[in-house]
């Protein structure tokens, strides 16, 4: 039931710092002083880690923009090439074979016909070569964890962020973003140290055990943000009334969730949105700003952020009203409006910068009179290719 809350939608985003709790609880072990404590504790075996080389994801949606956020940190923590498909495509034009590969199919509900069609032909193409290097190799992640996925691959990870009813998906993106940050660590664990082509891959274990200690804060920090954002946006969504686009920025780690800010504002508000990586701007997009369009710009401390900065400005140059998703900023005359994020590591931002963008589209869509947990021509599960 929906308790008090008005749309499912809006009581699932309110459990997100739960599904983080759960998640802190069920996968970081208390470190005790003086033994040897794995940073991550993940129920997979040893065998989704060993020996990979590469690694390739194949989801659809929500799910997939979690898939980036992942493969970002699946590069850049733990060093491992890897690359993210549309389903869809993947099972039409794969890549060539790789050897020692990884596949992840991503789907909260395990049973997005595309996904499970890619993830066939991958096992079945792979079943096919006799040298053992090109076994196939399939884990899954789903909150579903008794879904046709979970029948087919060999190794599942169950997000376990309880049923979801709303059709877009809240607090299983962060389910399945913290799913990623799981397995990542813990291939960036078994990593350290190791060097390839004579540069180290990834993260010294000090570097790794910082990120899980503010991990740990995850739960607190969610909490504040949902309950200071809600009525942020609330108040925030009649500025919306007129508008026919919206343009949302983000580069690095934060790109995927421009992305998914996007397709929230979409799916529910039937609002024209894009995401764009904001250094593209200016090479076409631009070109529809003025100030009928407002624009979303993801700024977060870290290597990108001046860049970032940039590109907002230029925004605003073209009469752009301009919603900061950023810490409270020293610039604080560039944004209209500041949604104001706490700066923790660039690596660790999605999981906060995400809440603002549920929650933007949430109010823009209620405050429209619509219905944001059915929204039409859209089913909770597609099941068909
Ligand atoms: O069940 P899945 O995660 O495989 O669903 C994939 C997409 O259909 C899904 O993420 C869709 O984009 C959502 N309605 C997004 O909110």
């Amino acid at each position: 039931d929906k308790r008090s809350f008005r749309h499912f939608m809006l009581k699932e985003i309110h459990e997100q710092p739960e599904t983080a709790a759960l998640w802190v609880a069920r996968h970081l072990p208390e470190v005790v002083e003086g033994e040897a404590t794995p940073l991550v504790a993940l129920p997979l075996a040893a065998e989704v880690f060993e020996g990979v080389e590469r690694i390739q994801i194949l989801a659809c949606g929500t799910s997939r923009h979690a898939a980036q956020v992942g493969a970002y940190l699946l590069e850049q923590l733990a060093g491992i090439p890897t690359s993210v498909f549309y389903a869809s495509e993947f099972r039409y034009a794969p890549p060539p074979l790789s050897p020692h590969t990884l596949t992840i199919g991503v789907t909260q509900s395990g049973e997005t016909a595309d996904t499970l069609a890619a993830l066939a032909m991958e096992q079945e193409r792979r079943r096919l070569v006799a040298d053992p290097a090109y076994r196939p190799r399939l884990l899954g992640i789903t909150n579903r964890a008794e879904s046709s996925l979970a029948r087919m691959v060999d190794h599942i990870f169950d997000i376990g962020a309880g049923i979801e009813v709303g059709v877009a998906a809240t607090k299983t993106f962060l389910g399945q973003l913290l799913a990623f940050y799981g397995l990542s660590l813990a291939f960036a664990e078994r990593r350290v140290g190791q060097r390839q082509g004579g540069v180290s891959s990834g993260r010294s274990r000090e570097e790794l055990k910082a990120l899980v200690a503010q991990l740990r804060q995850l739960p607190q920090q969610l909490e504040a943000l949902v309950a200071d954002h809600d009525q942020r946006c609330a108040s925030l969504a009649h500025r919306f009334e007129g508008t026919q686009d919206v343009i949302f920025l983000g580069r690095g780690i934060n790109y995927p969730i421009a992305l998914e800010g996007a397709l929230k504002l979409k799916e529910i508000s039937y609002i024209h949105a894009e995401g764009y990586p904001a250094g593209e701007m200016k090479h076409g997009p631009i070109a529809l700003l003025d100030a009928k369009v407002p624009v979303v710009s993801i700024a977060m401390p870290g290597a990108v952020f001046d860049k970032v900065l940039s590109n907002a400005q230029e925004a605003k140059a073209r009469d752009a009203q301009l919603i900061g998703v950023a810490p409270e900023c020293p610039d604080a005359e560039l944004f209209d409006v500041l949604l104001p994020v706490p700066a923790v590591d660039e690596l660790l931002s999605p999981l906060l910068t995400v809440i603002p963008m549920q929650l933007l589209s949430y109010h823009i869509a209620a405050h429209r009179g619509l219905d944001v947990d059915q929204p039409r021509n859209l089913a909770k599960s597609v099941t068909v290719e």
